[in-house]
């Protein structure tokens, strides 16, 4: 076999078997494929798209690419959710403490963030001492004594995938449903869960901008995780507004919080009992969405949900003696308000926009590299559909970083738009895909 012939059969629009993947994702990461040829492979591939079956084969290519973790010695059944990413999304910090606190194994792993959109892993280390590198008989010890795990990106785990995807990076090839799909499954499979929830975001702050390319990645994945025989489910969520109010690292750790003590924003809310009772129902732990439901209500009002986070955060480390005080976890030198200068209903927020201006401030990374200051960030106070007065505080932002206030104060204000005609509240459930 030759790389050249491969790339060519897929420049011509040809199907490649999966021995012919097999030999491309074996070569790149074993070395012997250079990144000239996977470059105008991954090219080629942007252009003509993948079938199913292709998709299905790069998928487990990269997925035995590494080690997979064996979590058979876990009595029960084991959860793992993924976000394709947005901004404010805290949703692992509330969802995975209320589904382990229900008897569900969680676990997880998880990513740090990049660009507009934060990562769980960072927002955990808001926590001193939080460690987001358990080895994997820590990660399953913690799981059997808790129910609860989250780890951070290791490099044995689809390994094929770390070196591909920083390839799609600098050669403008990320945006391909099929290659993303293949990217995050072979992450989900190698990680071992039975039940994979994926949390598929669609708006002007997500990857996927609308809820078609939102739609076929979701069914992308629903279909790779079953032929994989896992059950997953795909839930279109809305990111055209930041999720909460609050944006940035230890900001989103108070939400959470709030949101596990049963006073959270109802959007956050919604969405984790949305989530949670998908998992629920996979699991076989409740009949139905309206027991699934009450479930996860109640671990929210008898605290049952708090107290298995407070000992997940714990149990990896962390220190919680703020815990119960989560603003003393931001420790912002500056903290000023954005005052509105006009007055009417918010019609709309550019979520891409406001997840720039957390970047500013230093809550987010501009590239791989660049370190977080967990303490940055923006509190929203009004979302889309509320009345604005002149004058009135929409935003508060949190920074360390003197210089960057003026051009975050007006990006954030140049985000709202504000009518004088009553708007709707976006519908925050898309759709499920099973
Ligand atoms: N996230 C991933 O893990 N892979 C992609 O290709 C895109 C987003």
């Amino acid at each position: 076999m030759r790389m050249y012939d491969l790339i060519l059969k897929k420049r011509e629009g040809g199907c490649l078997t999966e021995s012919e993947i097999n030999y491309i994702v074996k070569g790149y990461t074993q070395g012997s494929i250079p990144d000239y040829q996977m470059s105008a492979f991954l090219m080629a591939v942007y252009f003509k798209g993948l079938s199913d079956e292709e998709t299905f084969a790069l998928t487990k290519a990269m997925t035995e690419s590494g080690e997979k973790l064996d979590l058979s010695c876990i009595p029960g059944v084991k959860a793992d959710k993924h976000s394709t990413g947005g901004v404010g999304d805290k949703t692992t910090l509330v969802l995975a403490p209320m589904i382990a606190s229900l008897g569900i194994n969680i676990a997880k792993m998880s990513g740090r963030g990049l660009g507009n959109t934060g990562g769980t892993i960072d927002k955990l280390e808001s926590f001193p001492g939080f460690n987001t590198s358990l080895t994997n008989e820590q990660f399953i010890e913690n799981i059997k004594h808790i129910g609860i795990a989250v780890n951070g990106p290791t490099l044995s785990l689809a390994p094929a995938d770390k070196k591909i995807y920083a390839l799609r990076d600098v050669t403008a090839t990320v945006e391909n449903v099929s290659l993303i799909a293949s990217s995050i499954m072979s992450k989900k499979l190698a990680a071992g869960a039975d039940i994979i929830v994926l949390d598929v975001k669609s708006g002007s702050g997500a990857f996927m901008k609308n809820e078609h390319d939102a739609l076929q990645l979701a069914h992308e994945m629903v279909k790779i995780g079953k032929a994989s025989n896992k059950q997953t489910i795909a839930v279109i969520s809305d990111m055209n507004q930041p999720l909460g109010h609050n944006i940035g690292n230890a900001l989103e750790v108070v939400e959470a919080i709030e949101t596990l003590k049963g006073k959270g924003p109802a959007d956050l809310h919604n969405l984790c009992i949305a989530l949670g009772t998908q998992i629920l129902e996979a699991a076989g732990k409740a009949s139905d969405a309206a027991q699934a439901k009450d479930m996860l209500e109640s671990s929210l009002t008898n605290g049952t949900a708090y107290s298995k986070f407070k000992e997940f955060i714990k149990t990896q480390g962390g220190d919680i003696s703020n815990i119960d005080n989560p603003m003393k976890l931001v420790n912002a030198s500056y903290i000023e308000p954005v005052i509105s200068n006009s007055e009417g209903y918010v019609e709309s927020i550019e979520c891409e926009q406001i997840g720039r201006a957390s970047m500013i401030l230093g809550a987010g990374r501009k590239d791989k590299d660049s370190p977080v200051d967990l303490s940055a960030g923006i509190v929203l106070h009004k979302k889309t559909g509320d009345f604005v007065n002149k004058n009135e505080e929409i935003a508060t932002i949190y920074f360390n970083k003197k210089e960057v206030k003026n051009d975050v104060i007006n990006i954030i204000l140049n985000s709202y738009k504000i009518v004088d005609k009553k708007c709707e509240k976006p519908e925050l459930i898309k759709q499920i895909i099973k």
